[in-house]
């Protein structure tokens, strides 16, 4: 496989999705606009879901965009693992009742095995349990083997996020590699240790979540893909963790040189930096965006990982104010794909 940078990737996507009719579009503010249900924004499709309903059109029933997302529900196990982080970014390609299961299933093996060409035999996927559909495009159209193709449920394989639009989907998995592994008889798959990688979820969107827990059916059936952009760089780039990822190692590095602590020598030091590293930058995308610390809502959020990346640079042994260089590194990395970092 060849190497490539984190912006080449988001380039490659976006290009190819392009050239098969969609629009690019900029990422959205990480503030949801009209979505109570939200308090950031924390997938490609979130500032979608009125062009998924039909309560507003969209410019092209065809969209492709990275979008910056902050996922904080696992907070507290980000700097103790390898993969854990609450800001990335999303790739994804849209069908707002435009091009259904077979586009996207085959548009993701071609961009997978054509334009960045993983090799076909680390690649698995899974759909959701009853979805023949999906079934016979992976078997019969791309020509997966069946034993490459796992049936889930819907805590796997049904995806939602706050109330609206939402759907069965199918996920597609990396083998990293036997070393991974748990060894345990049954690893494959859905197993918890870190060999089979999700790398690229594809949402069949049909249905509309309720206020009352309940599905109802959408107009027209969507597309909504969602695909982390560090986690397919740590394949690309041959690494094992987000940390290791190119425009992430130079937050990670920049921590290094203020704290004088060297990455992989200390493990308590190293929680430390994964901690900074990644709450630097989703306290600087916030920034930018026009979040505020405070006592509430999502300037809670900031104000929550403003201190606790203060904290671990005191645990480091920094005295003084360390963060606004760090949110300099961040933006230098970053402008090229969101301008608003440096004109904010
Ligand atoms: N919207 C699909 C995903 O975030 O996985």
């Amino acid at each position: 496989m060849k190497y490539m940078s984190g912006n080449e990737l988001r380039e490659k996507f976006l290009k190819f999705f392009e050239e098969r009719g969609h629009l690019r579009l900029p990422s959205a503010s990480l503030i949801p606009q009209d979505d109570p249900t939200l308090l950031l924004i924390g997938a490609g499709m979130a500032p979608f879901k009125p062009f998924f309903t039909g309560k507003m059109k969209p410019p092209s029933p065809r969209v492709t965009t990275c979008q910056k997302c902050i996922r904080t529900g696992d907070v507290e196990n980000v700097g103790k693992t390898a993969r854990h982080g609450t800001f990335f970014e999303m790739l994804g390609n849209f069908s707002f009742g435009d091009y259904f299961k077979n586009e996207a299933i085959e548009w993701a093996w071609e961009f997978f095995t054509k334009v960045i060409k993983l090799p076909v035999e680390k690649l698995y996927v899974s759909i959701y349990q009853d979805d023949d559909e999906a079934f016979d495009i992976w078997h019969n159209k791309i020509g997966l083997p069946e034993d490459r193709i796992f049936r889930m449920g819907k805590e796997d394989n049904f995806w939602e996020h706050g109330v609206g639009p939402c759907g069965p989907c199918s996920e597609i998995y990396y083998d990293k590699g036997e070393e991974y592994g748990c060894g345990k008889p049954g690893c494959t798959v859905g197993c918890d240790c870190d060999r089979y990688m999700e790398v690229w979820n594809l949402v069949f969107t049909q249905f509309c979540k309720e206020e009352d827990g309940s599905y109802s059916n959408l107009d027209h059936p969507n597309i909504d893909t969602g695909m982390g952009l560090e986690r397919l760089a740590t394949v690309m780039q041959g690494v094992n963790s987000i940390f290791d990822v190119d425009t992430v190692k130079a937050i990670r590095d920049k921590v290094c040189e203020i704290s004088g602590k060297k990455y992989g020598e200390e493990h308590k030091y190293d929680v430390s930096i994964r901690v900074i590293t990644d709450h630097v930058r989703s306290v600087t995308f916030m920034t930018s965006d026009g979040v505020m610390p405070s006592n509430e809502g999502r300037g809670y959020v900031l104000r929550r990982l403003i201190r606790r990346a203060a904290r671990h640079g005191r645990l480091l042994g920094i005295q003084g104010s360390f963060l606004a260089k760090l949110s300099a590194e961040v933006i230098e990395g970053s402008r090229a794909g969101y301008p608003e970092l440096e004109d904010k």
